[in-house]
C-alpha cells in the first residue's frame, strides 16, 4: 500500500529540473512500453549526462522504475505519477495541503483529506484503477470501449476525469453530489463530506422517507442523462438527514443500451439495503413503474 507521507516527502525534494524529468518519461510513455534515456533526453532538452543524473536520483527515489530488457528503459511510478499530479494542484493554487490519514480507502482509491488555497476542507481522491484486477474492468468497460492495451496510468487518468464530469453535471443541477473542485491526471478533488456511508450509518430517524429522498435523487440524475452504475450503501453518504451520492467514476450515460438496467440495479441495491436493515418491503416493479410514470426522465 502506498503511503502518502512518502509521496509528500518525495516532493519536497524535487525542483522544476526533476519535473521536467518526471513529464517528459509521462509523455514519453504514451509511445513507448518503457522510455529509453535518448528519447528523455530528447523530450526535456537536457544533455544525456544531466538527463541520466537526473533519471538515477528519481529511480532512487521510487518515482521512477527502471527495466532492463531489450535496452533500458523508465516508466513512471504511481508515486511518481501522484506527484505530477499534486504539484499540478498546488501550483493552480487548488490545493495547499493534504493530510496523510486517509478518509477513506477503496478497492481502486484512496481518499485523503485536503485543503484549499483558501483553507476549505476537501476530498482529494486519488484513482488507482490497476490496483486489482477483476472489478475495474467490469467498471470501466464503459469509458475504455475497445481498446485492449490500456495502462494502469492511462485508466486511472480516465476514471477521474470521468468522475469530475459527472460531478460536473450533477452538481449545478442541484443532484445531491459532492461539489467538484478540479482534477488533474488520476486526482479528482471536491466537497469534503462531513457525514457516514450509508451502510454504517446509525439508525435513521425516518428511514422511509431517507429511501423516498434517496430515491427522488436517482431519478433527477437520471433526468439529466446520467446513470451511477455502481450505486449501493457503500456509495451513498448521510449528511444531517440528507443522502449525498458519489463515487461516480463508473456512470453512464441515459442514452447507453445498459443504461436501464444499471438503473434498475441501482434501484434494487437501495431498496435490497433498506429492506434488510430496516425492513420496508419493496416490489421493484412497482417503484420503476411509479417512478417512470413521473414523465420527466424517466420516458
Ligand atoms: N467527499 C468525501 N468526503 C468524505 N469522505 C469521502 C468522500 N469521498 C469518498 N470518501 C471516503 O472514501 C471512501 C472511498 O471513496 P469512493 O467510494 O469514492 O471510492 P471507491 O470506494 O474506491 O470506489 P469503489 O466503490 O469502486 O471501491 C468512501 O467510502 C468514503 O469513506
Ligand atoms: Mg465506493
Amino acid at each position: 500500500m502506498l503511503a502518502l507521507k512518502e509521496v509528500l516527502e518525495a516532493l519536497r525534494q524535487l525542483g522544476p529540473d526533476e519535473f521536467r524529468v518526471l513529464s517528459a518519461v509521462e509523455r514519453g510513455m504514451s509511445r513507448y512500453m518503457y522510455v529509453p534515456m535518448e528519447e528523455i533526453s530528447r523530450l526535456t532538452r537536457y544533455d544525456e549526462d544531466y538527463t541520466s543524473a537526473l533519471v538515477r536520483k528519481l529511480n532512487s527515489m521510487g518515482l521512477l522504475q527502471r527495466h532492463t530488457g531489450n535496452y533500458v528503459g523508465y516508466i513512471l511510478t504511481s508515486r511518481g505519477y501522484d506527484c505530477l499530479a499534486l504539484n499540478t494542484l498546488i501550483k493552480r493554487g487548488v490545493l495547499e495541503s493534504i493530510g496523510v490519514s486517509p478518509l477513506g480507502r477503496g478497492k481502486e482509491s484512496d481518499v485523503y483529506p485536503g485543503k484549499t488555497a483558501g483553507n476549505k476542507l476537501v476530498a482529494v481522491k486519488f484513482h488507482r484503477i490497476g490496483r486489482t484486477s477483476f472489478r475495474q474492468t467490469r467498471k470501466l468497460r464503459s469509458y475504455i470501449g475497445e481498446r485492449r492495451h490500456i495502462s494502469w496510468l492511462y485508466q486511472s487518468r480516465l476514471a477521474a476525469e470521468s468522475e469530475y464530469r459527472a460531478l460536473r453535471i450533477l452538481h449545478p443541477s442541484g443532484v445531491s453530489v459532492p461539489k467538484p473542485i478540479d482534477w488533474n491526471r488520476h486526482i479528482v478533488v471536491y466537497e469534503c463530506l462531513e457525514g457516514v456511508e450509508l451502510f454504517r450509518a446509525p439508525e435513521l430517524a425516518d428511514a422511509a422517507l431517507f429511501r423516498d429522498l434517496l430515491l427522488e435523487e436517482i431519478l433527477k440524475a437520471y433526468g439529466k442523462g446520467v446513470v451511477h452504475s455502481d450505486l449501493s450503501e457503500y456509495n451513498v453518504m448521510v449528511v444531517g438527514e440528507k443522502p449525498v451520492l458519489f463515487d461516480w467514476p463508473q456512470w453512464v450515460s441515459s442514452s447507453h443500451p445498459m443504461a436501464m438496467h444499471y438503473l434498475k440495479r441501482d434501484i434494487h441495491n437501495i431498496l435490497k439495503f433498506f429492506k434488510r436493515k430496516y425492513d420496508i418491503s419493496y416490489d421493484l416493479n412497482k417503484v420503476i413503474n411509479k417512478l417512470m410514470s413521473r414523465g420527466e426522465g424517466f420516458a
